[in-house]
C-alpha cells in the first residue's frame, strides 16, 4: 500500500489516479450536456487546491468557454479555520454570464457560501458548482452542489492539488491521513 510522509504526518493512498480521472470524466460529460449551445460560459476555479481538477476537467470541455481563477483560503494545517479570506478577485465580466464554480473539495461549505455570496453581486445569469470531492458529514450548509465527482468520508486528505500545509499537491493519487 502506497504511503507518503509529509512533515509529521503519514498518509495512505485512498483514491487512485484512475478513479479520479473517471470522476472528472463524468463531471465533464454532464457539464458538456447541460451547457451545450450556451453563450461562452465562464469557469471560475478556486485556487490553490482546484488547479489540477480544473486542468483535467477543462481538457474534456467541448464548448467555447473561458476560465479564470480566484484565490481563497480557509485552512491552516488539517482543520478549517472557518474564516475565509479572498485573496485575488475576479476581473472577467461576470454580469449576464453562465458561471461554473470549480472546487477541489467541499468540506464545511463555508468557502462555497462565501464565493457564491461574492459572485451574486456581479449579477451572473446563472451559477452552478462543480466539486471533485464532497464530504457530506462535514457539510454545514444547504447550498446546492450541482456536480459532485465523489462523496468521501470526513477524513483529511491530500494529493491531486490538495495540501497539508502546502505540501502534497503534486501527488497524482489522493491519500488519507493515517490516525496515530
Ligand atoms: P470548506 O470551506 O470547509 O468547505 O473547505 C473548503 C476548502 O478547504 C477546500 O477548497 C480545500 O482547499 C480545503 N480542504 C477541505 N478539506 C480538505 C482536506 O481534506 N484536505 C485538504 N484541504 C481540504
Ligand atoms: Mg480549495
Amino acid at each position: 500500500m502506497k504511503q507518503v510522509k509529509l512533515k509529521d504526518k503519514e498518509f495512505r493512498v485512498s483514491i487512485t489516479s484512475d478513479k479520479i480521472q473517471e470522476a472528472v470524466d463524468q463531471i465533464a460529460k454532464k457539464i458538456n450536456n447541460d451547457y451545450k449551445g450556451k453563450d461562452v460560459p465562464l469557469f471560475i476555479s478556486i485556487l490553490n487546491g482546484s488547479f489540477m481538477f480544473t486542468a483535467d476537467l477543462f481538457k474534456h470541455i467541448d464548448f467555447v468557454c473561458e476560465v479564470t481563477f480566484l484565490k481563497l483560503t480557509s485552512y491552516r494545517g488539517t482543520a478549517s479555520t472557518g474564516a475565509v479570506r479572498q485573496l485575488i478577485g475576479v476581473n472577467e465580466a461576470i454580469e449576464g454570464r453562465d458561471v461554473i464554480v470549480l472546487e477541489d473539495i467541499v468540506d464545511t461549505g463555508i468557502t462555497l457560501e462565501q464565493i457564491l455570496g461574492q459572485l451574486k453581486s456581479f449579477e451572473p445569469a446563472s451559477v452552478r458548482v462543480a466539486t471533485l470531492l464532497f464530504k457530506p458529514e462535514a457539510y454545514l450548509k444547504d447550498l446546492k452542489i450541482d456536480y459532485v465527482g465523489m462523496e468521501i468520508p470526513n477524513d483529511f486528505i491530500i494529493g491531486y492539488g490538495l495540501d497539508y500545509d502546502g505540501l502534497g499537491r503534486n501527488l497524482a493519487d489522493i491519500y488519507t491521513l493515517i490516525n496515530e
